[in-house]
């Protein structure tokens, strides 16, 4: 047995939990019932659900013969309701396919409907004492830190290489122990955030302990590359130096804030100026571009200055456009990106509301 094993089963001995209800008279069909309600429930929610699951199916054939409404109606609060449609169906399969009694072998078990490979092993392990490795989220937690296993655990190859150590570290004696070790140093000690290594009955042979590297472990699914969008910022001076703002529309991006009139990027800046607004400008200075980075998108934007050559200087009369000069006293809401380039063009406060 290797040391990860023996350091485990000793630690569960004295600090695992021996008291949760699926672990009294651990049957196949309890332990298979409690498995599907904790895949994505958490234990002190599933103890009640339980309970009345088991008073009012106790066994199998029970819960082979309810209207699939009582046993969703049973259900009902703990979500992801497919489990419960995909445990009925399995019970009736088991009813006629094999008397009532759920098969004892991996194979014949991960056939069922809602049972995956760990979840077989699971049920095997905890209810049998079979030598099956198991590989929940609490499991993958553990181990890819134990072993400082890259890569995001739901990823193909890293998932190979966890089943793998995973079935290293399965003991042939004392697999339900085992299991239930594992899966409490996850839930208790192993935790995803603020883990407590200082009582863990591993830690001088985990390596992300080592590392320090347990807030890194396991790592996060890679980000999908996210598109690019461009857009011009026109900013447009008049002689006064004051800057042309415009009020963007209530709802969508940087919904009633102000900005710089923006313009396509395959458009001249002063000829869509002249086009859309009727002001007469050259262009002064093309900028870098600005990387500004939205959930959704990037958004690439050239800030371009332009001068004013009409003598227009004042829009008051519109509530949507102002020219803005810092010391006007006027304290207006910007996108951050706006503000940015404002207090480059003004280095004193731009006394804009973020
Ligand atoms: N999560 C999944 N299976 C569990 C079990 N048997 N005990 C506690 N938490 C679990």
């Amino acid at each position: 047995m290797v040391d990860f094993t023996r350091a485990l089963l000793r630690w569960h001995r004295r600090s695992g939990r021996h008291d949760l209800p699926w672990q009294q008279n651990p049957s196949t069909y309890r332990v298979w019932v409690s498995e599907i309600m904790l895949q994505q429930t958490q234990v002190s929610t599933v103890i009640p659900y339980f309970q009345r699951f088991m008073q009012v199916f106790p066994d199998v054939n029970r819960l082979a013969g309810a209207d699939l409404d009582q046993v969703l109606h049973l259900w009902t609060g703990m979500g992801y309701y497919a489990r419960a449609r995909n445990l009925h169906k399995a019970a009736q399969i088991i009813r006629h396919e094999y008397g009532g009694e759920l098969p004892h072998e991996l194979d014949a078990l991960m056939a069922l409907p809602g049972i995956g490979r760990s979840t077989a092993g699971a049920i095997l392990s905890l209810s049998l004492n079979q030598s099956w490795p198991i590989l929940d989220g609490n499991v993958k937690r553990v181990l890819t830190r134990y072993h400082a296993i890259r890569g995001w655990p739901g990823d193909k190859k890293t998932e190979q290489q966890l089943w793998q150590v995973a079935g290293q570290h399965t003991p042939k004696t004392q697999a339900a122990e085992y299991t239930q070790a594992i899966m409490d140093l996850g839930a208790t000690l192993c935790t995803r955030s603020r883990p407590d290594c200082r009582r863990c009955p591993v830690k001088g042979a985990c390596l992300a302990e080592q590392g320090n590297l347990q807030a890194v472990l396991p790592e996060k699914k890679a980000r999908k590359a996210l598109p690019v969008k461009q857009t011009v910022f026109a900013i447009i001076e008049n002689a006064a130096g004051a800057v042309l703002l415009e009020k963007r529309p209530p709802s969508g991006l940087w919904g009633g804030l102000w900005g710089f009139p923006e313009c396509a990027v395959d458009e001249e800046p002063a000829a869509w100026l002249n086009m859309s607004k009727g002001y007469v400008a050259e262009v002064k200075q093309q900028q870098a571009v600005i990387r500004h980075s939205f959930s959704h998108f990037h958004l690439d934007i050239t800030p371009v200055k332009l001068l004013l050559c009409s003598t227009a200087d004042r829009v008051e009369d519109k509530a949507d456009e102002c020219w803005y000069k810092p010391d006007g006293g006027l304290t207006l809401g910007m996108a951050a990106p706006v503000k940015k380039l404002m207090d480059g063009l003004f280095p004193t406060s731009t006394g804009a509301i973020q």
